[in-house]
Order: C-alpha cells, then structure tokens, then sequence
C-alpha cells in the first residue's frame, strides 16, 4: 500500500526554526518514525518551497494507486486558492495536518484555504499528527 506524505514550504527547517513551536524533531526524523511504525506501506516523501512543485506532486495522486494523502501545506494553508484547488482534484482521502494548533494561534492562521477540500484535518499534537494521520488512512481503506 502506498501513501504520499507532503511538506510544504519552511517544513524542512524543522528542528530548526521555532522550536518553542514546532519542537526538536527534524522532518527526516518525523519520516524515519512512520517507516519505523508502518514497516508495510510504501512511503513516497515529498517536501518543496514552492507552490508549483507541490501542486506538480499532487497531481501524481490523481488515479494513483495511493491510498491516500497526508499533507501539511505549511503557510500555503492560508494562501493558496491553486493548491487547494489540486487538492480538490484527488480523487483519493486527503488528510490535512499541522504540528502546531493553529487555533491557538494568529488570526491569520486560523483559517485553512486547503482543510475544506480534505478528508479531515488534525492540529495540535506535533509529529504524532502524521502518524494519526496515515492511521486514519488506513481505517478509510478498510472501510472500503
Ligand atoms: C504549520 C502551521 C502554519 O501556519 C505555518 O505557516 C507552518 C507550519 C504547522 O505545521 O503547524 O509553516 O503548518
């Protein structure tokens, strides 16, 4: 079973940049902890800054043979009428997540341009979110 897991823009700083909110883990750490607790799926890992690379990689999933989508879009969420607009396309689950709670954020980012046309989206529990995301993946499947 194969899954894409995409990042968006600043998600390869993580570690680095504003630990107070996204904590120590780095992003190879984060796709290291999901090969570790699903030895069975086929990971495709994705990051890019830019806009169009990721639209570019969304559009793999349309008629793929993923089970899914796990994204966190980064800033992207709050801006981005053309990613969400590719996400609507998918034709597969669309899992929405971020690391940090954004509803106990900025103004700004409590709105998500992208989390309308997804399956689900889940906030607030750092790294873990990932993994909760491609269980819940995983439990669409076999509801199917
Ligand atoms: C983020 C939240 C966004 O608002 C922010 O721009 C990010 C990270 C998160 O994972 O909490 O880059 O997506």
């Amino acid at each position: 079973m194969k899954i894409l897991v995409i990042n968006g823009p600043n998600l390869n700083l993580l570690g680095r940049r504003e630990k107070e909110v996204y904590g120590d883990i780095t992003l190879d750490e984060i796709n290291e902890g999901l090969r570790r607790q699903f030895p069975k799926i086929d990971f495709h890992f994705f990051q890019s800054n830019t806009e169009g690379e990721i639209i570019d990689e969304l559009h793999t999933a349309i008629d793929s043979d993923y089970v899914g989508v796990v994204i966190n879009p980064g800033a992207f969420s709050h801006t981005s009428i053309a990613i969400r607009d590719a996400i609507a396309t998918i034709n597969r689950p669309v899992v929405e997540v971020h690391l940090s709670n954004l509803y106990k954020r900025e103004e700004f980012r409590r709105h998500s341009l992208t989390a309308a046309v997804c399956t689900g989206q889940i906030v607030g529990f750092g790294a873990m979110g990932y993994s909760l995301a491609v269980d819940a993946l995983l439990r669409l499947k076999e509801q199917h």
